[in-house]
């Protein structure tokens, strides 16, 4: 579901109110809250009201979006990057790669502030302030795989828990029918103590059982396997290219090859997948042209959306210890922020979740920081609590939810499902 506006009423006529919100004056229709009132707070998705609400809990939400950056004086930045925002501002996304190298590189608080203002900026332009929630439920994190990076790499030493079809269809259905989400990511390492025909029969479970969008985000399985869940009813499917450096790739990624992972992209894509998909971002041995070709290879796939989030490093892998470039904190949380940044002004439109990993590099502010900087979805963590903390693909992940965002973002009508419906169909 996605996050709805608060404004307050200035006037009725007819059932429909003129609204005052932080950046506008929009006339909206009040069908499904006839009962407020002239002066009242409303909470507002596209042109309808979902609820009145209090004027505290209006500035509550207010300040969790308020922007913190205030671009500064154009004329004073430097010559190359004024005319980079001159292009992205004029409608014109197809941004070189020296000109991504150059946005990425950039250094000093102005021109950092500057870039996640303008991502920000264009983000509210052309998506609002409609902030979607969605849920994942990671039911297992049994892997056979090696990945040097991951935390449930299947030699590392981590409790392993897999939940099975009724725990599955339980956690999905609480939040479903408890808490209003109404777009879950079943995610898992890749396990085949689920066959395909296990994880089919979920889906179709889960379909019958809830009015829910499923995204899966299961590994790589055979196209007739995604095909088959597609046809059971999974709408996405969110599965990285992890870098677009192939040797960086199979480094990482033992015996596997970027080219067979892009293949399964491209072929979920075609299949008619709502598909997510990107990298992650300071690896060990990526350089910033490496990710400057993740972001075009991300715009080259045309996906509706991103998902890329930051590398931590997870005890007990290979690169635990790795001494890179990004290696602390404040540097990878700003590399990502800048990636996010980038991906905005080159994909207006595309949806970008704030992953958990940002969160983790910044729990106080990770969410808050990845908004403003041009993102526009966030992603909560499900899985139940006794199993979670397994599920440790890095270290200290960030699991606090914000009771405050599902408070705004999830709703239970039959028309926040419409919304939402809508906004999938028009995105692909
Ligand atoms: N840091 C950040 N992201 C990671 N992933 C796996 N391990 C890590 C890590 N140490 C990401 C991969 C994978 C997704 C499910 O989690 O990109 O596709």
């Amino acid at each position: 579901m996605c996050l709805t506006i608060p404004g307050k009423i200035e006037s009725i006529d007819k059932g429909i109110a003129t609204v005052i919100s932080a950046r506008e004056r929009a006339q909206i229709d009040l069908s499904l809250v006839f009962q407020a009132q002239v002066g009242d707070w409303i909470l507002y998705a596209t042109n309808r009201a979902v609820k009145v609400i209090s004027e505290e809990d209006a500035k509550e939400i207010i300040s969790l979006l308020e922007d913190k950056y205030h671009p500064v004086d154009v004329s004073k930045l430097p010559l190359k990057f004024k005319k980079i925002i001159f292009k992205v501002r004029s409608g014109n996304s197809n941004l070189t790669k020296d000109e991504i190298l150059y946005l990425l590189s950039l250094k000093g608080q102005n021109n950092l502030e500057t870039l996640f203002a303008e991502a920000n900026t264009l983000r509210k332009e052309r998506i609002k302030d409609f902030i979607c929630i969605h849920g994942i439920i990671e039911f297992s994190n049994y892997c056979k795989n090696s990945c040097l990076y991951c935390g449930i790499r299947k030699e590392n030493k981590v409790p392993r828990y897999r939940l099975n079809s009724e725990e599955i269809i339980d956690t999905a259905f609480d939040a479903v029918e408890n808490e209003g989400y109404k777009l879950l990511v079943l995610q898992s390492g890749e396990d085949d103590s689920y066959s395909d025909a296990d994880l089919i029969d979920l889906i179709v479970k889960i379909k019958q059982k809830m009015k829910v969008f499923v995204f899966i985000s299961v590994g790589e399985r055979s196209e007739k396997f995604y095909q088959e869940a597609y046809e059971a009813g999974a709408t996405g499917s969110l599965i990285r290219f992890e870098t677009s450096n192939s040797e960086l790739y199979t480094k990482l990624r033992p015996n596997k090859l970027l080219k067979d992972r892009i293949k399964l992209v491209k072929a979920m894509i075609k299949m008619g997948y709502y598909v997510a998909s990107g990298s992650m971002v300071g690896l060990p041995g990526q350089s910033l042209e490496d990710l400057a070709d993740d972001l075009l290879t991300i715009k080259s796939l045309g996906v509706p959306m991103i998902s890329a989030g930051p590398w931590l490093a997870a005890e007990g892998t290979p690169l635990a210890s790795s001494n890179v470039m990004h290696n602390n904190a404040k540097t990878q949380l700003e590399l990502m922020l800048k990636f996010v940044a980038v991906a905005r002004f080159m994909m207006p439109d595309v949806k970008i979740p704030v992953t958990t990993a940002l969160e983790t590099l910044d729990p106080e502010n990770g969410r808050h920081k990845g908004l403003l900087a041009g993102a526009n979805a966030l992603m909560f963590n499900l899985t139940p609590e006794k199993f979670a903390e397994n599920y440790s693909i890095y270290d200290n992940k960030y699991r606090e939810r914000e009771k405050v965002w599902q408070k705004y973002g999830l709703f239970k009508g039959e028309e926040s499902w419409e919304m939402l419906e809508e906004k999938l169909m028009l995105d692909k």
